[in-house]
């Protein structure tokens, strides 16, 4: 751990007696899989400039770059494997009587490491969207759909609205959840940034998990300095959040 270790005892009270908790992951939770984060040190949007390769706009002037930038992020996405956080997240689904994981990646290594309930807010590079009349598809080498439209990847671009319903999910998962977390992301891009603080307002114990501090920390029950890697087991781990439990 980066930090002196935190007093967790009131979290391990918290979480023994929590039935709905809700997770909110960002870049940092892939970050020890290989998956380069956007704002970090080694960051994206800091070698390429955002508004030159996601946006509706950067699409419609140079397609042929966009989509070099996404074949090149497809590369790293398909080279690399859910970290032991992301393996945490998955094994969590059955701590709780209910469970959201509610994420901004697009990298599909939550689903790769088993979560079954999650709510894509940006979408997933793995899939096409048909950009004419909205026909998905896994990714694939032919650039144009049937009805003629330009394929692009099912991600949400700067400018664009996110999938519909997606945010009133996130919402109504932290309104109802006693233990929400919030790893992995600068909370800095609206309106998914928004979903910790609603959990805060509903009433929900929030724990933040990041090597940084970031705007949401002021308000977190538990401020956890390092990697989620390191981080998610722990806190989540069924012989001390679930002791009555048979998890062999
Ligand atoms: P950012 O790159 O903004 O933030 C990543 C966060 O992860 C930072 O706060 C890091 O400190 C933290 N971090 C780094 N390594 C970590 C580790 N091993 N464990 C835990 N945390 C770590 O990424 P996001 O917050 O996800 O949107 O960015 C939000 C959105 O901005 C993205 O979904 C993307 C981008 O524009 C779209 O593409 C629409």
């Amino acid at each position: 751990m980066d930090d002196a270790t935190p007093d967790l005892s009131r979290y391990y009270e918290v979480a023994k007696s929590a039935t709905r908790c809700a997770v909110f992951t960002g870049a940092g939770v892939s970050a020890e899989s290989g998956m380069p984060t956007f704002r970090g040190e080694d960051g994206l949007w800091k070698e390429y400039r955002a508004e030159e390769l996601a946006t509706p706009e950067a699409f419609a002037r140079n397609p042929g770059l966009v989509y070099e930038w996404y074949d090149y992020r497809r590369g790293i996405v398909a080279g690399v494997e859910p970290n032991a956080g992301h393996e945490a997240l998955a094994r969590a689904e059955d701590l709780f009587e209910e469970f959201t994981l509610i994420t901004q990646n697009v990298d599909g290594l939550h689903q790769q490491a088993g979560s079954s309930n999650v709510i894509e807010l940006h979408g997933n590079i793995r899939r096409d969207r048909c950009n004419v009349c909205g026909h998905h598809r896994e990714e694939g080498e032919a650039r144009e759909c049937a009805c003629g439209g330009p394929y692009r990847p099912d991600v949400v671009w700067f400018g664009e609205a996110l999938p519909v319903g997606a945010m009133e999910e996130a919402f109504r998962a932290v309104a109802t959840a006693d233990l929400v977390f919030t790893a992995g992301t600068s909370t800095q891009v609206y309106p998914a940034a928004q979903i910790p603080y609603s959990a805060k307002e509903y009433g929900a114990w929030v724990v933040e998990v990041n090597p940084e501090p970031t705007p949401f920390t002021p308000l977190a029950d538990l401020s956890v300095r390092g990697p989620s890697g390191e981080w998610l087991p722990l806190l989540l781990d069924p012989a001390v959040i679930r002791p009555d439990r048979d998890t062999r």
